[in-house]
C-alpha cells in the first residue's frame, strides 16, 4: 500500500515537472531508433513535439496526446493550393479521440527547397491557408502562423502573406476580413541578441502576440560558444510571457547535423552531450559531440561484462 502510495506521488511529481514550453523538434533516426525513445517519458522535461508533418510519429505512440503532445504542421503545398487533406487529416486525429489544441503553418516558406524550405509565393500560401487553417480556427484550434526563416525576407513575407490572406477572405466586400492566427513561430541560428531583435521586431508589429522559436541554434559555433547561447536563450524563453513555446534544434548525432557538430544533443555513439542532458532537465554529461563513444559508455559496458561474467560465475 504504502509503496503504492509513493509509486503515485512519483509519477505525478514528474508530470508536474516537464515544462509547458518545452518541445521536441523531431528528426526522426531510421538508422538509430534507440536515439528516438530519449526525448519522451519520465526523465524528460520535454511536453510536446512536431516533426514537420500531420501524422504523429510512430516513436511516441506509447504516449497519449495529455503527456507528450504532437502538434501537426503543414509543411507546404500542393499544386493543388484549394485541397484540404491537412485540414482533412487534423479533423480526422480529433474524431479518433486526439486532443489536438495547436497547429503550425508552413515550414520557411520564404526559404528555397535546397535550403530545406517550402518555397511557397505569398499569394499561394495564403490560399491555401483558407482552404486549411481558417476552418481549424472556427473549431478552436490556435494556429500558427508560416514558420519563416531568420532572414531579411521573413517580414515582408509574412505581409504580402497576410494582405493576400484578407484579400481572399473578404472577397471584394466592402467589410474587410483577416485571417485567424493565435502565434508566430520564427526560426533563428544565429547569436542571442540577433534572436532578441528578431522577436522585437515581431512583437513591434504585432504587439502582445505570442512567439514561438520552433527552430533554433547557435549554428557553427564552438562548444563554449554554443552553450553559452543555449544557457540564456532557455533563460530568456522560460522567463519572458511573450514566448509560448520553444523548440531547439539539434536532436540528432554529430555527425548528421547541419548546424555544426558543437550544438547538438547526441555525439556519433548517440549519447547525450551536456546541452542535450540539460535540455531534458538532467545534469552535464560531460560527453563531447564530436567523440564516437564517450568514457561513460566505456564503464557501462565493463559493468554489464564484469555483471556477465558473475553470472557466468553462478552457473
Ligand atoms: C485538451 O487540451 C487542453 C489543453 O491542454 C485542455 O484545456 C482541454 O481540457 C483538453 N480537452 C479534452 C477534451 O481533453
Ligand atoms: C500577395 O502576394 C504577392 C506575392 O505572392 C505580392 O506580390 C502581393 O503584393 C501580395 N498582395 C498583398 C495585398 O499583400
Ligand atoms: C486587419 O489587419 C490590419 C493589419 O494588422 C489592421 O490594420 C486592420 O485593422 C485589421 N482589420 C480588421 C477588420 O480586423
Ligand atoms: C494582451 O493580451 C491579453 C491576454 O490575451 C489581453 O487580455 C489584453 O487585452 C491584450 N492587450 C492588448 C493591448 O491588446
Ligand atoms: C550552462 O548551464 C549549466 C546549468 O544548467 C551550467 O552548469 C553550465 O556551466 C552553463 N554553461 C555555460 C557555458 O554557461
Ligand atoms: C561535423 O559535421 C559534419 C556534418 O555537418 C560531418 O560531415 C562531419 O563529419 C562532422 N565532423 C566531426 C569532426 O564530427
Amino acid at each position: 500500500m504504502a509503496f503504492l502510495a509513493l509509486v503515485a506521488m512519483a509519477s505525478v511529481a514528474l508530470a508536474a515537472d516537464r515544462n509547458d514550453k518545452r518541445g521536441l523538434c523531431f528528426v526522426p533516426n531510421p538508422d538509430h531508433p534507440g536515439d528516438n525513445k530519449l526525448w519522451a517519458g519520465e526523465n524528460s522535461d520535454i511536453s510536446w513535439y512536431y516533426n514537420y508533418q500531420d501524422t504523429p510519429s510512430p516513436a511516441f505512440s506509447d504516449f497519449p496526446q495529455s503527456d507528450f503532445e504532437f502538434v501537426p504542421m503543414m509543411w507546404g503545398v500542393t499544386e493543388d493550393l484549394d485541397a484540404t487533406t491537412f485540414l482533412d487529416n487534423v479533423k480526422g486525429l480529433i474524431d479518433d479521440g486526439r486532443n489536438i489544441t495547436h497547429v503550425l503553418g508552413f515550414n520557411e516558406p520564404d526559404g528555397p527547397f535546397e535550403w530545406g524550405g517550402s518555397d511557397i509565393p505569398p499569394k499561394d500560401a495564403a490560399r491555401a491557408w483558407v482552404a486549411n487553417f481558417e476552418p481549424l480556427g472556427e473549431m478552436g484550434v490556435k494556429l500558427g502562423l508560416p514558420g519563416c526563416t531568420g532572414g531579411w525576407g521573413s517580414m515582408p513575407w509574412l505581409r504580402e502573406f497576410l494582405g493576400n490572406c484578407s484579400e481572399i477572405l473578404s472577397d471584394g466586400r466592402d467589410e474587410k476580413k483577416n485571417c485567424t492566427w493565435d502565434f508566430i513561430p520564427v526560426h533563428w541560428y544565429d547569436n542571442f541578441e540577433g534572436l532578441a531583435s528578431h522577436i522585437g521586431e515581431r512583437l513591434a508589429e504585432w504587439p502582445n502576440t505570442s512567439i514561438w522559436i520552433t527552430e533554433y541554434a547557435y549554428a557553427h559555433k564552438d562548444l563554449k560558444e554554443a552553450q553559452e547561447f543555449f544557457n540564456q536563450t532557455l533563460d530568456y524563453f522560460d522567463k519572458e510571457d511573450f514566448v509560448g513555446r520553444y523548440t531547439y534544434f539539434g536532436a540528432f548525432r554529430s555527425d548528421s547535423s547541419n548546424v555544426g557538430n558543437d550544438t547538438v544533443f547526441l555525439n556519433k555513439a548517440g549519447e547525450l552531450t551536456d546541452i542535450g542532458s540539460w535540455y531534458l532537465g538532467g545534469e552535464a554529461t560531460g560527453v563531447d559531440p564530436r567523440s564516437a563513444a564517450s568514457h561513460q559508455a566505456v564503464t557501462g559496458w565493463l559493468t554489464l561484462a564484469c555483471f556477465t561474467i558473475s553470472l557466468l560465475g553462478l552457473l
